[in-house]
């Protein structure tokens, strides 16, 4: 997305070509490979981080991302410590940001609020999660621990278990690998959970890719590359009691892996609570720590790259 004032923010993994999000791969694969060459790429510019929601991962690999490229970091880690607790708006908070800082990235319970900042910041802004919608820079971690572990990111079967309906990194997931050819889907949920209607309308259906909906993991784990299981998102439900029926749907254990080719990879955004049990932290097959550290080095690319004209050369 590029605002009125030319600047370049991310509200989505569409903000990135497939071109462009290849060079980020390169480039934080020879990051991680060459740290001391990215050591001062940062030094004197400064990342917020503006936390409305509770975040572990994000905001500290983004802080970690920024300090590893000797850049600074300032933020505020929830509402509550921040002026939105006296009402102070999104659009007013990135405005003085704005003054103290080169770049943000926002996490907000409400979809759309990180773009109300982008279109009045005189920053670029990041997208680090809103409410229901879109984690771009969760899949831009999840892009390149598929692409490192399975060495392409075509020709593919995915599938997506759980909480399909409010995951945000699920509709970010999708939207960033219909690009690439020869994708398949299988979406493992209960009914009440499914994708929503405008991303099986606008992004599958309208881009013709092959899905199957099923509620069963068992019956989809011999077909899959990856499986990306998800949390069921306790913040977003409106009903305690509908929340406690889904919340242990999908338990992936040790007997269900061995339902799973031996060449299949799990990814999960993080935070588990029981959908995956620590027991299969020893599969060799289990991806999601290494996933974490892929999005730190993505965040690298990613800021490295928005912030090209300030940093300096390395
Ligand atoms: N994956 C992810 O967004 O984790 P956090 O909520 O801890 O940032």
């Amino acid at each position: 997305m590029l605002s009125l004032l030319n600047i370049r923010h991310i509200m989505s993994p569409l903000d990135l070509s497939t071109d462009e999000l290849d060079r980020m791969m390169q480039l934080a694969m020879d990051m991680e490979k060459r740290p001391d060459v990215y050591a001062h790429a940062c030094d004197g510019l400064k990342l917020a981080t503006l936390f409305y929601e509770p975040s572990t991962r994000t905001r500290l690999s983004f802080e970690s991302a920024m300090l590893n490229m000797g850049g600074s970091v300032l933020g505020f880690s929830s509402a509550d410590s921040s002026s939105a607790a006296k009402g102070e708006s999104v659009a007013d908070t990135i405005r003085v940001v704005s003054l103290f800082a080169d770049i943000a990235a926002i996490r907000h319970p409400k979809e759309g609020a990180p773009m109300v900042a982008a279109s009045v910041s005189g920053i670029p802004v990041i997208n680090g999660g809103d409410g229901g919608h879109q984690h771009p820079t969760q899949t831009l971690g999840d892009l390149l621990t598929i692409r490192s572990l399975k060495g392409r990111l075509e020709n593919l079967t995915v599938g997506i278990c759980g909480d399909l309906k409010f995951g945000r990194t699920v509709h970010s997931l999708i939207s960033a690998l219909i690009r690439y050819p020869n994708i398949r889907f299988i979406l493992i949920s209960p009914e009440e959970l499914r994708v929503p209607s405008y991303v099986k309308d606008n992004v599958l259906e309208a881009n013709n890719i092959p899905y199957q909906e099923v509620i069963r993991l068992e019956e989809a784990l011999p077909e899959l590359d990856i499986l990306y299981m998800t949390r069921v998102q306790r913040e977003r439900f409106f009903n305690e009691d509908d929340y406690v029926r889904m919340k242990d749907f999908y338990i992936l254990d040790a007997d269900k892996m061995l339902l799973a080719p031996r060449d299949m990879f799990v990814l999960h955004p993080l935070p588990r609570v029981n959908e995956i049990s620590v027991e299969v932290d020893r599969d060799p097959r289990a991806a999601y720590f290494r996933q974490v550290h892929c999005g730190m080095f993505m965040r690298m690319a990613l800021m490295f790259t928005l912030l090209e004209r300030k940093v300096q050369e390395c």
